[in-house]
């Protein structure tokens, strides 16, 4: 009987568990036995996993979270774990293993291609912010928390007739941010692709007050920062060397506070942004990516990702989706400026 293998690394997403059902249900059609990786890589390292069967995927497409765990362990990072990866590889005579993550994952499944692993990528991330595909599954997901949140922060900065700033997730790219904030009437949008500029966004509230409004949002991406200053990260790294994010909400509101007289509130949406019941596009997409992988090991294309163009679901090369973010163009950008102040 052919083996394939199946993990998931790095941040959990919604939409994870129905590329995992995805893939066993089909696998299951070819005959396969599936091996579900616990915790991402490491699970591989440590060779910790448990078959999948029909029984073990049901009931799980409207869960959030992965039912195989995941980790940020990087195999490149600790010297004999690549080596550990291949053995256990070799050790169950895999067909191929399916990696289902972001840049960090994918990187690592990338380099285990070129030195000989057959694997195959899906991409994940609430971020969007991989190259080589229109979206990933998780992104709908989180855009739709954090507008809903927006949303709920009208209410009660226009009773108080409060600034709200909201911290919203996306690392390095400003997705959710400019999304939510244009979904849900933000006042103010700020995101890691364009610096921020403290005394034009006062002007821009001034002006909002100015014509009566009593309250404003501003909307921030966790990765944007100060025109003067750096982004806010942790010190302390992860394995694939990423500080986590964090802090520029506050920075924000103080100095909003200071030089507009406005009294100020920050909410950072955080990790409730990933939790929760992934939504029918995430479901959706996250099934035609599963399905697209075993297809994918099926015709031998290794090294190879599944991807969305458009409305069609199609692979290119898992190197096209690392190395490079996708970031915000700015014409989106400057469309969204429109609705400002
Ligand atoms: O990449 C997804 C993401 O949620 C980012 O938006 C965020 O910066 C990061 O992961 C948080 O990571 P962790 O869950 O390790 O704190």
């Amino acid at each position: 009987m052919e083996r394939v293998g199946i993990l998931t690394g790095g941040g959990d997403c919604p939409g994870l568990n129905p590329v995992i059902r995805a893939v066993v249900r089909t696998a299951l059609l070819q005959n396969w036995q599936i091996l579900g990786f616990r915790n991402g890589w490491k699970g591989v390292i440590e060779d910790d996993y448990f078959l999948l069967d029909l029984q073990s995927v049901s009931g799980i497409l409207p869960k959030g979270g992965t039912i195989l765990g995941t980790s940020r362990t990087n195999p490149f990072k600790k010297a004999g774990d690549v080596e550990k990866v291949k053995a256990n590889f070799n050790k169950h005579n895999l067909r191929a293993l399916i990696a289902v993550g972001g840049e960090d994952t994918l990187g690592a499944a990338y380099k285990l291609f070129k030195e000989g692993m057959k694997v195959v990528g899906v991409p994940k991330t609430i971020d969007n912010d991989l190259n080589a595909t229109d979206y990933t599954f998780g992104y709908d997901t989180a855009l739709n928390i954090a507008m809903e949140c927006i949303d709920r922060l009208h209410s009660t900065a226009e009773s108080h007739n409060r600034v709200m700033v909201v911290e919203i997730m996306g690392r390095h790219a400003g997705w959710i941010a400019l999304e939510a904030g244009l979904a849900g009437g933000a006042d103010v949008i700020l995101i890691p692709e364009v610096p921020i500029e403290i005394d034009q966004v006062c002007e821009l509230i001034r002006k909002r007050h100015s014509r009566g409004k009593t309250f404003s949002i501003v909307a921030v991406a966790e990765g944007a920062r100060l025109k003067a200053g750096k982004v806010i990260a942790d010190e302390k790294l992860d394995e694939f060397g990423h500080g986590r994010l964090g802090g520029i909400g506050q920075v924000i509101g103080e100095l909003i506070e200071n030089k507009t007289g406005y009294e100020t509130r920050v909410t950072v949406l955080g990790h409730i942004q990933r939790g929760g019941s992934p939504t029918a596009f995430d479901r959706v997409l996250g099934t035609r990516f599963g399905v697209k992988a075993v297809e994918l090991v099926k015709e031998g294309k290794y090294g190879y990702m599944a991807s969305l163009q458009g409305r069609k679901i199609t692979e290119v090369p898992i190197q096209d989706s690392i190395g490079q973010l996708k970031t915000v163009p700015p014409e989106f950008y400057e469309m969204a400026k429109l609705f400002f102040g």
